[in-house]
């Protein structure tokens, strides 16, 4: 592994820069944000909420308040772990004064409903992926935001993974040229973890589409700037047994010429952690396996898929180690191509590859959720918009709805909602 040191150095010397330490270290690092105390209220304690808690255990500036849940045992866990305040539905979250910020990590089909409530109680909100299931939802999100003055910023994605956000910064300062290709591929077990029955249903915001995909939009807009011009899909349903997409690919066209590819397969027969020396999406190594969680659905028969996913993911019982994983989150394989190099997504960081050869950079150990709390805080102190705000989740959302609709016509498909990542990102 390469040390931060040797990094700037080597970085200084491959981009033929002669800027000072503090100006490298600021191409690479994740800018420090302001200080701004976050009182956190989680709603949905599944999988989601509790990678979110422990982000937030791991911040240091984000206390842990009040959380909601219908089912009871994450509900007491958390209750008693932060000694917090406990609610059985959100709504009554976010009437909880202690909290200033909610973060909505409940099913996709509450989404819209959820962040109009706390915005309509005065809540900023960090919504999770996808922003909403139709662009008439995103647009009631908007409107509500807008007439309540709150500040929303959609995530976590992918998209915050530190080697995403280095990659963008070495592109934003313009040293090896513009983007000209992207691609992105992931194959993992997706659609073999235990599911609740919405996640294996299409027209409820279920399978890949709804889910993972829009961590592979979200990269491709941060790296390529965000406007999409159009897009051609395909996706496959592959098991009768769990009639939703598994599959899917797509090329992207942006408004400037850049083009990007994403792959897509939640089938667990193909790994491809297998490419990233076995580190897992979250960045902990992991035992090389396929199709084991096939297996493991099978093992478990006698439980509904909802009660195992419960048992398996919920707060509490998803036993997260309370430190960064020791390697970087990844979505899988991302290589651009720039008219003066490449780069690459690694285990540790990213590779830059120009003339001089293969240059690894190692990021500082990460969950990948401080970009989302420092867009936040930087948001919170300035009154400017979030990177990811309302405009750039409807946008990716808009993203998503084309991809499907792409796929199901055979044809491209134009977007016509798209907004810019700032250039300062
Ligand atoms: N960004 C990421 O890395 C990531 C990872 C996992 C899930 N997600 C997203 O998080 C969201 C939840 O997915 P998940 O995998 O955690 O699902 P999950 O099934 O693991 O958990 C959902 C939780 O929400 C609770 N819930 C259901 N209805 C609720 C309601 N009306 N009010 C409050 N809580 C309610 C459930 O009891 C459950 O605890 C989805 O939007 C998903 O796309 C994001």
């Amino acid at each position: 592994m390469i040390s931060w040191r040797r990094n700037r150095r080597q970085i200084r010397k491959l981009l033929s820069m002669s800027t000072s330490d503090a100006a490298m270290t600021s191409l690479v690092e994740e800018p420090a944000a302001p200080h701004h105390p976050i009182n956190l209220g989680i709603a949905g304690l599944g999988l989601a909420g509790a990678l979110m808690v422990r982000a937030a255990q791991l911040d240091g500036g984000v206390s842990l308040v009040a959380a909601a849940d219908p089912r009871a045992a994450p509900l007491k866990a958390f209750m008693h772990d932060f000694d917090a305040n406990g609610y059985t539905n959100v709504q009554d979250l976010c009437k909880d004064e202690a909290v200033d910020v909610v973060y909505i990590g409940t099913p996709h089909q509450f989404h819209a409903e959820h962040a109009i409530a706390a915005a309509a109680a005065g809540k900023h909100i960090i919504l999770e992926k996808p922003m909403a299931l139709t662009l008439a939802e995103c647009d009631a999100i908007l409107e509500a935001v807008q007439r309540y003055g709150v500040c929303l910023v959609v995530g976590h994605t992918h998209a915050y993974d530190p080697g995403i956000r280095a990659m963008r910064r070495v592109i934003a300062a313009g040293h090896i040229g513009r983007v000209r290709m992207i691609t992105t591929l992931n194959y993992t077990d997706f659609m073999y973890r235990p599911r609740r029955p919405e996640e294996l249903d299409t027209d409820a915001g279920g399978g890949i589409v709804f889910n993972q995909i829009p961590h592979q939009i979200e990269i491709i807009r941060t790296l390529g700037g965000g406007k999409l011009r159009s897009v051609r899909a395909s996706c496959g349903v592959l098991d009768p047994t769990r009639p939703t997409e598994t599959i899917a690919s797509a090329f992207w066209d942006f408004k400037d010429g850049t083009t990007a590819t994403s792959v897509y397969s939640g089938a667990d027969f193909f790994n491809s952690d297998e490419f990233h020396d076995w580190v897992d999406e979250s960045g902990a190594p992991r035992d090389p396996q396929h199709a084991s969680s096939r297996r493991k659905l099978k093992h478990y028969a006698g439980l509904s898929e909802s009660e195992q996913r419960a048992q398996q993911f919920s707060y509490g019982a998803l036993k997260l180690p309370l430190h960064a994983p020791m390697y970087q989150p990844h979505f899988g394989i991302t290589i651009l191509t720039c008219e003066r190099g490449e780069m690459r997504s690694s285990p540790s960081g990213f590779t830059l590859y120009d003339e001089h050869g293969a240059h690894n950079f190692a990021l500082s150990p990460s969950t990948g959720y401080e970009g989302i709390f420092n867009d936040l805080r930087l948001a919170l102190s300035t009154g400017n918009s979030p990177r990811h705000d309302v405009h750039w989740g409807k946008a990716s959302a808009e993203a998503m709805l084309a991809l499907l609709q792409s796929a199901r016509e055979r044809k491209e498909v134009a977007l016509t909602h798209q907004t810019a990542m700032p250039h300062d990102y």
